[in-house]
């Protein structure tokens, strides 16, 4: 994979976003593994290719202007694959933090971390927190990457957090309400998935943003993650602007 900037607007810019766009796009991006079987190659491979996609995709949602992208990069429960598997996916994670945090950077892409820190490598953890670090001030899409992520993980942390602060007085059970536990959770701050896309046709949530997208659309596309296109995009956007959210409410 090269290193050249995304063509996003770049520092300072940051382009409108369409009438009917989510504001927050979370994907589980699935199928690497399939991808590489399908070929007759090992698994790591597939995880590979999937690094071009994230980059052509997270550049083709800074482009449509959407806020946040959230992409699911490895769960809490993917520790129990291969250790060779596992590896792989940790040195991926460290080199391809290292190698695009200048480029990040230039195309004004702020990047968060979603998930435990416990568990990660600590090389990990420097290149992640570097790379934070760096694009800190970036105000253009902020990309999320959820390594490490489980969802009941994160509210049990939640859970922990709001229950220090009763047993330290802090706060009255009675003041426990959706905002108190959304502030507590990975994602405070951030608004809401609008739109929750999955590749490689599992109809599931995989312990995926369980509270934050009670009312995300959700569209599961066939593609292997490595196949993903910014037209495959462009398409799922085009079905979401066509849906009628009601939350609740009548039609
Ligand atoms: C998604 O691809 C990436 C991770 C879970 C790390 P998979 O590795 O799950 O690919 P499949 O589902 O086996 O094809
Ligand atoms: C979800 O995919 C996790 C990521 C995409 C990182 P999995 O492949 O781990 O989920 P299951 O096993 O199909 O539920
Ligand atoms: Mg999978």
């Amino acid at each position: 994979m090269g290193v050249a900037p995304l063509a996003t607007a770049g520092q300072g810019t940051k382009p409108a976003r369409d009438e009917g766009m989510p504001r927050h796009v979370a994907i589980i991006r699935d199928g690497n593994g399939r991808w590489a079987s399908r070929q007759g190659l090992p698994r790591l491979m597939g995880h590979q290719a999937g690094v071009s996609t994230v980059r052509r995709i997270t550049e083709a949602c800074a482009n449509r202007g959407i806020e946040v992208l959230t992409l699911y990069s490895f769960s809490t429960e993917n520790w129990s694959r291969a250790a060779e598997e596992v590896e792989g996916l940790m040195g991926l994670a460290r080199i391809q933090l290292a190698m695009q945090r200048s480029e990040l950077r230039k195309s004004n892409v702020r990047v968060k971390h979603l998930g435990r820190r416990e568990g990660l490598p600590p090389a990990v953890l420097e290149e992640l927190d570097k790379t934070v670090e760096a694009t800190a001030d970036c105000t253009g899409i902020t990309l999320v990457a959820a390594l490490n992520y489980g969802s009941r993980q994160e509210i049990v942390d939640a859970a922990r957090s709001l229950a220090a602060d009763v047993a330290a007085g802090r706060i009255a059970p009675t003041e426990i309400d959706e905002a108190a536990i959304g502030a507590r959770l990975g994602t405070a701050g951030l608004p809401d998935p609008d739109l929750m896309i999955r590749t490689a046709g599992e109809l599931r949530l995989s312990n995926y943003l369980l509270w934050q997208a009670s009312y995300a659309e959700f569209i599961a596309v066939p593609t292997l993650w490595p196949d993903f296109t910014e037209d495959d995009l462009a398409r799922a956007l085009d079905e979401f602007r066509r849906r009628r959210r009601t939350f609740g409410g009548k039609r």
